[in-house]
């Protein structure tokens, strides 16, 4: 199997797991599960999940407890995307191929089911603390989940982010954007993996760092993507953060130094990763691709 055919596996053994924790349609809310389970079966590469699995099979793991955590993230992350797709926020009509939730189900459903995916996600990740070995590792791996998602992490970028539209911004700034709004929602998986799988607190603040590299190498390839891709690829449009007045990677450094960046950072992520100890040669492969993805 070539990289791209073992990510394809890969990514159908992790959506399988994601799908086992998805709400029934049924009862008078039924039409609120049918929302959130139409932007979670819509397809996306399922990095997040797939990344904290192999980071939990790097630092050794092998048991279960990794799984609900794993449907977790993947209920943030799509969340976020869902609202990051409202009208009040960058206002797109497209999404991993499909419609976007909010030009398919309106937007108070839209909202509701962004809400409801996260409130979901520390439902499901609390189904962990009954496999708990007995050294507190589910619970810290919950607060690793709930601050990567807040006011300091993913949450606390998009809002950044939306109050910076229109305005030219430092590298410092941007970065901070970057490092929040994308990069805590990668943090995220690596760090629990690690912690999941007994991992030394120097080898979980590594598997942070790594997180915060491939994070900013990803916004600065997404933003790539906004002006060079295809929305048939993509599964989203193009030149949404022209339509916003976006400052991107592309529009304050050229997209020469954007595609620079995005593979000095990655390089250096996969070089950390190597330099931990166990090995684990796909998410190697994994990093190093992301720095080149065209969707
Ligand atoms: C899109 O994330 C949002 C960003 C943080 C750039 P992904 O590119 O991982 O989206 P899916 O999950 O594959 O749809
Ligand atoms: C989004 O950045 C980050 C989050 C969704 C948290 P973008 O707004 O660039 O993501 P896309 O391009 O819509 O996926
Ligand atoms: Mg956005
Ligand atoms: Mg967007
Ligand atoms: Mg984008």
């Amino acid at each position: 199997m070539n990289f791209h055919e073992e990510f394809a596996a890969r990514a159908a053994q992790v959506q399988n797991i994601v799908y086992r924790y998805l709400p029934k349609e049924q009862g008078y809310q039924s039409t609120l599960a049918e929302a959130v389970n139409y932007s979670m079966t819509a397809g996306g590469k399922r990095l997040r999940p797939m990344l904290m699995l192999e980071t939990y099979r790097l630092f050794g793991g092998t048991e279960r407890v990794v799984e609900p955590f794993m449907a977790a993230i993947e209920m943030i992350h799509t969340h976020s995307l869902i609202h990051d797709d409202l009208p009040a926020l960058d206002n797109d009509e497209y999404r991993r191929g499909r419609k976007t939730t909010h030009v398919a189900y309106g937007e108070a459903m839209a909202v509701l089911a962004g809400d409801a995916l996260l409130n979901l996600a520390y439902e499901t990740a609390c189904g962990a603390f009954s496999m708990d070995p007995g050294d507190g590792r589910t619970c810290r791996a919950m607060a690793v989940l709930a601050k990567k998602t807040g006011i300091c992490g993913m949450l606390g970028g998009q809002s950044v982010d939306v109050q910076s539209e229109g305005q030219a911004l430092s590298t410092e700034k941007l970065d901070f954007i970057y490092r929040l709004k994308t990069g805590a929602l990668l943090e995220a998986p690596m760090m629990i993996g690690a912690i999941l799988a007994g991992a030394s607190q120097k080898e979980v603040d590594a598997a942070e760092q790594i997180g915060r590299d491939m994070g900013l190498a990803f916004q600065i390839q997404d933003d790539i993507l906004d002006v060079t891709g295809s929305s048939s690829e993509l599964g989203k449009p193009v030149g949404s953060d022209e339509k916003n007045h976006k400052t991107t990677y592309v529009t304050a450094k050229g997209l020469e130094a954007a595609k620079q960046e995005t593979q000095r950072l990655s390089l250096r992520a996969v070089e950390a990763l190597k330099s931990l100890p166990g090995e684990n040669k796909f998410l190697e492969e994994l990093v190093e691709a992301l720095a080149f993805r065209r969707n």
